[in-house]
C-alpha cells in the first residue's frame, strides 16, 4: 500500500498541496479530460449529483456547467477552503467534510455520483466504490477517474510506493467486487501522456 493510501497522510499532504493544487493539477487533469469524462454521463439540470473527493472543485466546476447543484464531499478542510473561495460556502455547491468510505447519505440519494482523482488515496477503494453505488439510485450512474497503471517498470515501483494506480483489469475487479455489473473504461490524458488516467462509468442496476 502506498504512503498516501492512509487517510491521515493524505490529509497532511493536502494541507500543503492545497495552496498550489490548481496550478499543479492542470498539467495532469486537464479541462479536455474533464470534458471527455462528463461526456460519458447523462446529466439533467435538476439531477442530484455528488462529487466525492471534490477538493478545490475542479470536477465540481465541470459538473456545474450541466446541473444546478452539486453536493461536494472531501476529507480535507484545506482543499475545501479553496473551493469555498470559488463557489462560496452556501451557494450552488453544498459541502460536506467526510470520508469516501463512509458516506453520510442515505441509500439511493443521488442520480449521479462522480469522483475524480480521489480513489487513489482510499485505503479500501472497493469499500469506497460500494459506497458510491449505495448512495446512487437504481438507473443512476457512477463515474470514477483514477490514475492508470504505468507501463514502465521503474515507474510502476514508484507508483506502488506512493498510492493506488490501476489498469483496466484491476478496475474490472474493483468495480465487480463493489457490486457493479455494467461499466466501461476510457483511458485518456493530456497530449504528453495520453493514457495517464482511467475513467470508469458504471450504471447502477439495483
Ligand atoms: C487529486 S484531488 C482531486 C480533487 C478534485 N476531485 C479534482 O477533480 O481536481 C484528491 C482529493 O481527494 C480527497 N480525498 C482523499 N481521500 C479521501 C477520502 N477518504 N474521503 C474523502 N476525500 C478524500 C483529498 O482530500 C483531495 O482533495
Amino acid at each position: 500500500m502506498g504512503v498516501l493510501e492512509d487517510k491521515a497522510n493524505a490529509r497532511l499532504f493536502y494541507k500543503y498541496l492545497s495552496t498550489v493544487y490548481d496550478e499543479v493539477n492542470s498539467f495532469i487533469w486537464t479541462a479536455e479530460m474533464r470534458r471527455e469524462a462528463l461526456g460519458l454521463l447523462s446529466l439533467e439540470r435538476d439531477d442530484r449529483v455528488l462529487d466525492v473527493g471534490c477538493g478545490t472543485g475542479f470536477g465540481t466546476e465541470g459538473l456545474l456547467d450541466h446541473v444546478d447543484t452539486v453536493h461536494g464531499l472531501d476529507q480535507s478542510v484545506h482543499q475545501m477552503e479553496r473551493a469555498w473561495e470559488k463557489f462560496g460556502k452556501h451557494g450552488r455547491v453544498r459541502f460536506y467534510r467526510g470520508d469516501a468510505e463512509r458516506l453520510p447519505f442515505r441509500d439511493d440519494t443521488f442520480d449521479i455520483a462522480w469522483s475524480s482523482g480521489s480513489i487513489e488515496y482510499w485505503p479500501d477503494p472497493v469499500a469506497g466504490l460500494a459506497e458510491l453505488r449505495r448512495v446512487t439510485r437504481p438507473g443512476g450512474q457512477v463515474l470514477v477517474v483514477g490514475p492508470n497503471y504505468p507501463s514502465r517498470r521503474v515507474l510502476q515501483e514508484l507508483a506502488d510506493a506512493v498510492m493506488l494506480f490501476y489498469d483496466e483489469d484491476e478496475a474490472d475487479r474493483m468495480f465487480r467486487e463493489a457490486g457493479f455489473t455494467a461499466f466501461r473504461h476510457l483511458t485518456h490524458g493530456p497530449r504528453y501522456s495520453p493514457d495517464i488516467a482511467i475513467t470508469t462509468v458504471a450504471e447502477v442496476t439495483e
